[in-house]
């Protein structure tokens, strides 16, 4: 039985007093959200601020990014094992944006997902079609392509500790959102991938849905076989909007 992830990615946004209200209102209202994990990942600068606000809390915190790199001449970069030192247990990698506005490769990511499992860190790996390609039905193909990348590098036992997020290109910040049948065929498309290098490690793994959504919209596309919760942009920055997602996570957990 895989328990439901609900991860709020914040992008570039917030500052010291805006995230403190953030943190402080949905740590407020998560009691509706029993049984579900919860997740925030601010920009880096703020994880050791926002680590001391959720300590003693169960609400994780994972950052946006990570290093493929140790440690080094590499200006700008963050480690795995310093985003550990802070308290991250997870890190997003290969989000779209990386991949489209800083050039991130297939290979790129899959050394960044090896470099987050060296020190403990869990990858929430993403992957996800463009318009263009959904429209000519290489979708399926993109997301193969995507997952077998990672695969290729890391092993099928990579993703015993790895979360997997499919986001639709199309369905970021636009307000469009995959049909609960939509997501559903690729997280089983996904599921099977996995499934073909080992079984167990695929019916354990949880695969998020992040594009467009909302409390609104949230409870239909958690109840789908194979979504196993969201990976929320735009509507984890009001804590009444990612409270409502993570209680429609609670009630199909
Ligand atoms: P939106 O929820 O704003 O569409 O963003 C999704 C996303 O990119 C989460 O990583």
């Amino acid at each position: 039985m895989r328990t439901k992830l609900v991860a709020g990615n914040w992008k570039l946004n917030g500052s010291r007093e805006s995230n403190r209200a953030l943190v402080a209102g949905i740590l407020d209202g998560l009691s509706d959200a029993a049984g579900v994990e919860v997740m925030v990942c601010p920009p880096c600068v703020y994880l050791p601020e926002v680590a001391a606000q959720l300590s003693g809390s169960s609400v994780k915190l994972g950052a946006q990014n990570v290093s493929a790199e140790v440690a080094g001449a590499f200006t700008g970069e963050v480690a795995a094992a310093m985003l550990r030192e802070v308290g991250c247990t997870h890190s997003i990698i290969g989000h779209s944006e990386r991949r489209t506005l800083y050039g991130e490769t297939d290979m790129v990511v899959a050394a960044k997902f090896e470099a987050a499992r060296a020190v403990g860190l869990i990858p929430v790996f993403c992957i996800g079609e463009t318009r263009d390609e959904r429209e000519s039905d290489a979708t399926m193909d993109v997301i193969s392509r995507q997952v077998a990348a990672v695969l290729d590098v890391a092993g099928p036992s990579g993703f015993a500790e790895a979360v997997i997020a499919y986001e639709p290109v199309w369905a970021i910040g636009t307000g469009l959102t995959a049909s609960p049948e939509q997501a559903q065929q690729v997280h089983a498309h996904i599921r099977r991938i996995i499934a073909a290098a080992d079984v167990k490690i695929a019916a354990d793994i949880q695969i998020l849905y992040g594009g467009s959504v909302k409390g609104a919209n949230a409870a239909e596309l958690f109840a789908m076989e194979d979504i196993d919760g969201g990976l929320i942009g735009g509507a984890s920055l009001d804590a009444a909007e990612f409270l409502a997602i993570c209680a429609a996570a609670a009630q199909t957990n």
